[in-house]
């Protein structure tokens, strides 16, 4: 067999999981390589990096079955495997027809893919049953007794390291039995485009401003973590909205220096011991990219050299 023909449906997949993505073609490269060599998958980094855009892409595009599971403190070891039917116990006893599959027990027998969100959320009583299905390939249930995985079986989780819920607890044992896929910031362009295709007509000069705008907030030295593509797109969506609402352009300073404030003052964490609030370290950086369009008239710059909040924006001062 030539090489083309083994890597075909490889090359087939990835394109097609491209077309639910900007970008990411490396990522898409390398989960694809991991699946079509039996591995399991773990995609780690920050929050609204796309990872589960890329598990939500891989469950429609593989083919076949799969079972989603969000992770939390409530999932325990009986909801994740499955669980006798109490009632049916009562009159039948333990007999395996009154067992009701969980998402792992059917996605062994099924052959699936278990697709895990926030896997660092979920407790450790439950992530140790993962990892012993991860290694050996099958489950023992009191009372049931042995599922084995089918073949196709995969696990493939996504988690946020930023996350102090429990991130610590991700024990060395999953992560031995995982490849891990490191999913990054993306670049300007893409998030540029990401936020263009999901709040469409935007001026493309302001757009890559906003993008602009909510990058320096990964690099602020007051903040431990900035907002993620998720921050631009609010932006856009509620500048959109509050432009309608006064009459203005959403890139009118008045309505973009407010959906700012609005959009990324809440998701940016400030780190421990400084002085200033989030929202002066939002309206401070809007003055560094928006600078020489600022609110004018009443809303001039103050003596302090601050722009006071305009109509409608909480100040804290
Ligand atoms: N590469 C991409 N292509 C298209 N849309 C994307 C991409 N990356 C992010 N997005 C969009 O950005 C938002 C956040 O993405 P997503 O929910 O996949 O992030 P995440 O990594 O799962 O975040 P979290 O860790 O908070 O769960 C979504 O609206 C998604 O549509
Ligand atoms: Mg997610």
């Amino acid at each position: 067999m030539s090489t083309t023909e083994t890597s075909s449906p490889m090359v087939s997949l990835a394109d097609r999981l491209s077309t639910h993505l900007v970008g990411r073609r490396r990522e898409i490269e390398l989960v694809v390589a991991a699946l079509s060599a039996a591995r399991h998958v773990l995609f780690e980094g920050p929050p609204g990096t796309g990872k589960s855009t890329l598990l939500r892409a891989v469950a429609v595009e593989l083919g076949i079955g799969f079972e989603f599971v969000e992770g939390n403190a409530e999932l325990t070891p009986a909801r994740l495997v499955g669980h006798f039917d109490p009632a049916r116990v009562m009159q039948e006893g333990y007999r395996p027809a009154v067992f009701i599959d969980g998402p792992l027990a059917s996605a062994l027998r099924n052959g699936s893919l278990l697709y895990l969100e926030e896997i660092n959320r979920i407790p450790e009583e439950t992530l140790n049953v993962l990892v012993t299905v991860m290694s050996e390939r099958e489950l023992n249930v009191p009372r049931l007794g042995r599922i084995e995985a089918a073949p196709g079986f995969r696990l493939v989780g996504a988690m946020n390291p930023f996350d102090s819920v429990g991130t610590a607890r991700i024990s060395a044992a999953i992560y031995d039995r995982v490849c891990r896929i490191a999913v990054g910031y993306q670049s300007a362009e893409d998030e540029e485009e990401i936020t263009d295709r999901i709040v469409p007509g935007l001026d493309q000069d302001w757009l890559a401003q906003v993008v602009e705008l909510v990058r320096l907030t990964r690099e602020h030295p007051d903040l431990r973590i900035g907002s993620s593509v998720r921050g631009a797109i609010d932006m856009c969506a509620v500048a959109t909205t509050l432009g309608e609402l006064r009459g203005l352009e959403p890139s009118s300073p008045e309505v973009s220096l407010d959906a700012a404030l609005v959009s990324l003052s809440g998701r940016i964490r400030l780190r421990e011991g400084g002085h200033r609030t989030a929202e002066e370290i939002v309206r401070d950086l809007w003055e560094q990219v928006f600078g020489d369009g600022a609110p004018a008239g009443e809303h001039e710059v103050d003596g302090e050299g601050k722009a006071p909040a305009p109509n409608g924006a909480a100040s804290h001062d």
